[in-house]
């Protein structure tokens, strides 16, 4: 799919050139690459963009996720989906939200239908007797579309490991949800060199479980950036993205590679999200905090326009 009809695409062929040459990142060992602090690059260097406008190396729709994580109340929920529905969205971006649970009926009977609704986690099979747990069926059953999966809270506070993020996925997708799936490195592995090893095992981990990449959409998400305020460098986000879509290429097909959104999360804003979104490989973002403010998060959605620059 093309971002063809935002107020740019009269202009612009965003999304529809083909995929542009990657470097070789699976030739390279985690020891060619060094950190000092995360707002240091990889010494990996990505391809310069050879045409006139920055468009989306991937062929995927711009998508903008809000996770609203253990946030709100019915009164705070009221107002965010009242300045939700009164914003001005630019119309070929993807726009979800996963309240928390409890409140996700609230939600879906207040917001506006260009706003899908998902969960923030789902049961890894059919639910039962699993205290504490929701169950994909329950999803959507309330009208979910989506759910996110293996966020680094639910990796690193909650001990979820690959192989059960993985089968939760392919479970979900199963039963015909669409996943956001997560990934991304601590700060000391990215410290240590490990950044393309840790997100390419967690990748792995997906693939490994699902059958089809068709409903999925990946978030990379270093952890050192979620909740932080120390967002990814456009430049930074950039080569782990365009690393991704070279592992899919390599490894699962270049269509998917080419097909599969890629979205950053840590720390975006109404402030950095129209410089990550010019970078080739950056489909949209997942956001937290900023996505508990209604106009803000509506910034960012609209950041699509970014996409492109002058010649
Ligand atoms: P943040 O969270 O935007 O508050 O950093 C992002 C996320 O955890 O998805």
């Amino acid at each position: 799919m093309a971002v063809t009809s935002t107020s740019l695409a009269s202009q612009l062929s965003i999304g529809l050139r083909p995929h542009h040459p990657s470097p070789k990142l699976d030739s390279l060992s985690s020891q060619s690459l060094s950190f000092f602090d995360p707002n240091i690059r990889l010494s990996v260097s990505s391809p310069k963009p050879s045409r006139t406008v920055i468009a989306m190396a991937g062929s995927g729709k711009f998508f903008v996720g809000g996770n609203w994580k253990c946030n709100g109340t019915k009164d705070s929920i009221t107002k965010l989906i009242a300045d939700l529905n009164n914003a001005k969205l630019e119309p070929d971006v993807d726009v979800v939200v996963a309240p928390p649970f409890v409140y996700i009926d609230q939600v879906k009977t207040s917001i506006t239908d260009r706003i899908e609704v998902s969960g923030q986690n789902s049961w890894v099979g059919k639910g039962g007797a699993f205290t504490g747990e929701i169950s994909v069926e329950q999803l959507k059953d309330l009208g979910c579309k989506w759910v996110i999966l293996g966020h680094s809270e639910r990796r690193h506070v909650i001990g979820e490991k690959d192989e059960f993020i993985g089968k939760k996925a392919a479970y979900a997708l199963s039963e015909g949800l669409g996943v956001i799936a997560c990934i991304g490195e601590l700060l000391e592995e990215r410290e240590a060199g490990k950044t393309f090893d840790v997100c390419f095992q967690q990748l792995k981990a997906y693939a490994d479980a699902v059958p089809s990449w068709d409903n999925i959409v990946i978030a990379y998400e270093p952890v050192w950036a979620i909740g932080t305020g120390k967002v990814a460098s456009p430049e930074q986000a950039q080569e782990v993205h365009i690393a991704l879509r070279d592992w899919l290429k390599n490894n699962v097909s270049a269509e998917v590679a080419s097909k599969t959104r890629i979205i950053y999360g840590g720390s975006v804003n109404g402030g950095n999200s129209a410089e990550l979104a010019k970078k080739e490989d950056i489909d949209g973002f997942l956001v937290g905090g900023a996505s508990l403010k209604g106009p803000e998060f509506a910034t960012i959605v609209n950041s699509v326009t970014s996409k492109k620059v002058a010649a």
